[in-house]
């Protein structure tokens, strides 16, 4: 019996050693964690339940009858955050550059099956060569299998990809369907095409970091949601994430003690706005001003930053924030940030976590190249996004709303259940000057004239309470007393249902 146990020992062994001390050692001096190491640091302490330790894979051709490693190249299990339940699989670069073969991919797909099934996040750590070139293409149609069902959990389970490592070829596209991708600075990448590629098909000098690193991805093509310095930092801020999420489509996001009072008032918020219309402000403000001990975990922060989107607490209880930014682009709605703040709005609806919105928005950014772009297909995401969710809404206007803009950001006619506005705010369907410059053309050339007109229209319409005379506005408020104000409105929400008439599926503009 003792032998046995023994060998079970040994067994053990060399699977954990995964490819060998040298080359956890090689992965070391690149700076990056081990598959396991990683694991670690993501879960509570202890806690890992591993599956599926001694798979192994069966290739014979290339001499891979002779390249076993117990495992396959990837850790797969279970384990919690913060006592709540995760499952993981981290990718081994130290076996075989992490390529996914049949066997490897199926380890992947048995604990996404099982998270599916018992409704848990499941939390990728990417770190491969891609497609196990040996195997050709039982190699393609493992990824396919892992594909249909990153589909098949998108809404059910959050799904949360971290890029530690080589992420490419067709590979990236098991993260790009999850909710969240982190990627780390300097150690990984994606695309679908290398450098070596590129330059022989469009004649194009780029580095791997440059067409696809960290920086890239978080700032040009907003493929990816966060940058961190290193493995331990993404690791970190991952936990953190989770404790926003709720465990899966048919759970709340948890309750976390706070100790913070939701009526403190905030003299300071009184003062926010500045005088002068066309001087900004920093939005970030009064979200932390009003967000549980000022703790707010944001979203693509270096892309689209002329919207704000990120999670917040309120009463101890989740939410997700959207916010114009003034002082990027005065705050104007345009392609990137139409699409940055739908898949937010999405994500929140699909998991239940209430929706807080602050707008200041002078409308959608004008130009040829948005046109060009698809402004109104991009934009009609955003608007269908509000429109569609369920969840609890609460918005607040801070200075003005003007346009199409107005309704998009969750206003009232798109279901909005609390619309508050601060006594700076504006509903309009254009800013003074400009509905002058229409309604008075002839008058134009005099000057006096037109200040007087821009001050008239500016009377009438540079307020909330027009607004608020038809009920779209269903209170002013004092900015002082924002949070006391959004956190009652929450609780009184906490039992909201609603839904929507039954479809197969919604056609949101693509
Ligand atoms: C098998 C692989 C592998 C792969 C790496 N290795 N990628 N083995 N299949 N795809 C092995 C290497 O042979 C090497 O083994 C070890 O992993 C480490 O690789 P190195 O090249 O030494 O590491 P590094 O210099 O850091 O370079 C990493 C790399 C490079 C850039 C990822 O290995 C590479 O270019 N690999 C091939 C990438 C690729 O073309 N993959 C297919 C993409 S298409 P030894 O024994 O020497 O240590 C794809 C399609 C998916 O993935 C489709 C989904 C539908």
């Amino acid at each position: 019996m003792k032998d046995i146990l023994q060998q079970l020992e040994d067994r053990r062994e060399v699977a954990r050693a995964g490819g060998g001390a040298r080359r956890v050692a090689a992965q070391h001096a690149k700076g990056k964690l081990s598959a396991r190491e990683r694991i670690d640091l993501l879960l509570d302490e202890g806690s890992f339940e591993e599956f599926d330790m001694f798979v192994a894979h069966r290739c014979t051709d290339f001499g891979m009858q002779d390249m076993q490693h117990p495992g396959d190249g990837v850790v797969t299990g279970w384990g919690t955050v913060n006592g709540r339940m995760v499952y993981v699989f981290s990718q081994d670069f130290t076996v075989l550059g992490g390529s996914v073969s049949e066997t490897h991919a199926a380890k992947i797909c048995k604990i996404m099956d099982m998270a599916v099934q018992n409704g848990a996040p499941v939390i990728g750590m990417n770190d491969s060569g891609g497609a196990r070139i040996q195997e050709g293409v039982g190699s393609l149609a493992a990824y396919g299998e892992v594909f249909q069902r990153n589909i098949l959990a998108s809404g059910v389970v959050p799904q949360i990809s971290l890029i530690m490592g080589p992420c490419a070829g067709g590979a990236v596209y098991s993260p790009a369907m999850t909710d969240f991708i982190f990627m780390v600075k300097d150690s990984s990448y994606m695309f679908v095409t290398g450098p070596d590629v590129v330059k022989t098909v469009t004649n194009e000098v780029v580095t791997a970091e440059e067409l696809g690193g960290a920086s890239t991805h978080t700032r040009k093509s907003s493929v990816a949601d966060g940058a961190f310095e290193n493995d331990v930092e993404a690791l970190a801020e991952t936990r953190r994430l989770i404790d926003f999420l709720p465990l899966n489509n048919r759970e709340k996001a948890p309750v976390r003690p706070f100790f913070d009072d939701p009526a403190r008032i905030e003299p300071s918020l009184d003062t926010l706005v500045p005088d002068n219309p066309n001087q900004p402000y920093d939005m970030k403000e009064l979200i932390l001003k009003v967000a549980d001990e000022g703790d707010f975990f944001e979203i693509q922060k270096d892309f689209a930053a002329n919207i704000i989107i990120g999670f917040i607490r309120i009463e101890g209880q989740s939410v997700g924030v959207v916010a114009n930014q003034p002082i990027v682009l005065a705050g104007c709605l345009d392609i990137d940030a139409s699409r940055k703040a739908a898949r937010f709005v999405r994500f929140c609806d699909a998991f239940e976590i209430p929706i807080l919105t602050f707008v200041d928005v002078p409308g959608f950014l004008p130009g040829v190249g948005q046109e060009y772009g698809g402004v109104i297909k991009h934009g009609a995401k955003l608007l269908f996004a509000y429109g569609e969710a369920t969840v609890p809404k609460v918005t607040v206007l801070t200075r003005k709303t003007y346009g199409g803009a107005y309704v998009v950001m969750s206003s009232k006619h798109l279901r909005g259940d609390f619309n508050y506005a601060w006594p700076t705010a504006e509903v309009a369907v254009m800013g003074a000057r400009g509905a002058v410059e229409i309604l008075y053309r002839s008058e134009l050339g005099d000057a006096d004239k037109i200040a007087q007109r821009t001050k008239d229209y500016e009377d009438r319409f540079a307020n909330p309470f027009v607004a608020a005379e038809r009920g779209f506005i269903d209170e002013v408020i004092m900015p002082h007393s924002t949070r006391r104000r959004v956190a009652r409105a929450f609780a009184a929400l906490r039992t909201k249902k609603q839904t929507n008439p039954w479809k197969k599926h919604d056609n949101i503009p693509l």
